[in-house]
């Protein structure tokens, strides 16, 4: 499929005005539909661990949040989630968590052997922040398959304006380029309106995505969090956002393109925008109903004490009135070059 290339230009215009762009929202659709049709991959979302050694400034789970009630699923719950997610039809599961050092090599790598053990047609996305190039090499080894790590900005002066000195795009760079190296279908991404951000910080990390060749990628509105630096600053915007979507839909036609939980929380039916301007994947929740409200990323975020066959039943329901479908399906990358 070929791919659309955008000038600076081009990109600097769509992106200073984020009035929703009705001819580019039918394109990205369009080709969303031949690369992937109307089916959307679901995938489970378990929220593992709060616990984080890190203090980006964004994030409500930040080390610094006092108000925040750490916990850590052990292994068995973690089990149980997928045995549910796998009944429900989920054949790829999440692991979300904070940077927790308590989940070494030995404990994560044995979680991810154990799932794909019980569920080998199953794939496993691991998303726990930076690691070694050992590590990493360590949990696909022990089975999975893909690897979720938002870059967050391009822009090294923006990366140090929305995290502590310690960590730097630098490091955030190794990470990416080790993880795709290894083999992993690799996830990069950033928010959508974060503070201080620029229509040439957006046109930076499309440029990034563009070198990078991403298999996935996870943008949301920047949504404010109670208690932390940026508690004050302002939303990003939904609208840009799903313009967003086009675009990075256009520019990478197989790419595997969520309809995240933030844009859901920006709007009641942003995911649904999403599916309908390019995206391709949503990321139900499956983590236990008792500690959604502890993994509190930023404000309001969707925590809704739904079951998790509720939630699914309610999604088909949610896709189909917008000609979309539900699919059982691990929903891998196709490269159609
Ligand atoms: N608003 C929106 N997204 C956030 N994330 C973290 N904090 C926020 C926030 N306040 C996103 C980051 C991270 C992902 C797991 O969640 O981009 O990579």
């Amino acid at each position: 499929m070929n791919s659309m290339h955008f000038t600076d230009e081009e990109l600097r215009a769509l992106l200073s005005n984020p009035t929703p762009d009705s001819d580019l929202t039918a394109k990205a659709a369009a080709i969303r539909k031949s690369v992937y049709g109307n089916k959307v991959f679901i995938r489970g979302l378990i929220e593992f661990t709060n616990y984080c050694k890190n203090d980006c400034y964004y994030c409500g789970i930040r080390a610094g949040q006092r108000n925040v009630s750490r916990y850590r699923l052990t292994s068995e719950e973690i089990l149980d989630c997928c045995r549910q997610g796998y009944d429900l039809g989920f054949r790829t599961f999440v692991l979300q968590g904070g940077e927790d050092l308590w989940w070494n090599d030995d404990r994560l790598s044995a979680l991810v052997a154990s799932i794909k053990d019980l569920h080998p047609d199953c794939a496993v996305t691991l998303s726990v922040g930076e690691r070694s190039r050992e590590s990493y090499q360590i949990l696909f080894d022990a089975g999975a398959d893909r690897y979720l790590l938002r870059h967050e900005t391009a822009d090294t002066c923006h990366y140090g304006a929305l995290h502590p000195g310690n960590l730097t795009l630098e490091n955030r760079m190794r990470c990416l380029h080790d993880l795709k190296d290894i083999g992993y279908q690799t996830g990069c991404g950033f928010m959508v309106g974060s503070p201080g951000q620029t229509v040439d910080h957006l046109i930076r990390d499309l440029r990034f995505i563009e070198e990078f060749q991403p298999h996935m990628v996870g943008i949301g509105p920047f949504l404010p969090a109670a208690g932390t630096p940026f508690a004050c600053e302002p939303a990003g915007s939904t609208d840009l956002t799903v313009k967003l979507l086009s675009i990075i839909r256009l520019m990478h036609p197989e790419v595997l393109l969520p309809a995240t939980t933030a844009l859901g929380t920006a709007e009641a039916d942003g995911r649904e925008r999403g599916i309908l301007a390019g995206a391709n994947v949503i990321m139900p929740n499956l983590s236990p109903p008792e500690v959604r409200e502890k993994y509190m990323l930023y404000n309001n975020k969707i925590a809704t004490g739904d079951e998790a066959a509720e939630s699914v039943a309610s999604l088909r329901r949610s896709m189909e009135k917008i000609g979309y479908e539900v699919v059982t399906d691990r929903g891998d990358y196709l490269d159609h070059k």
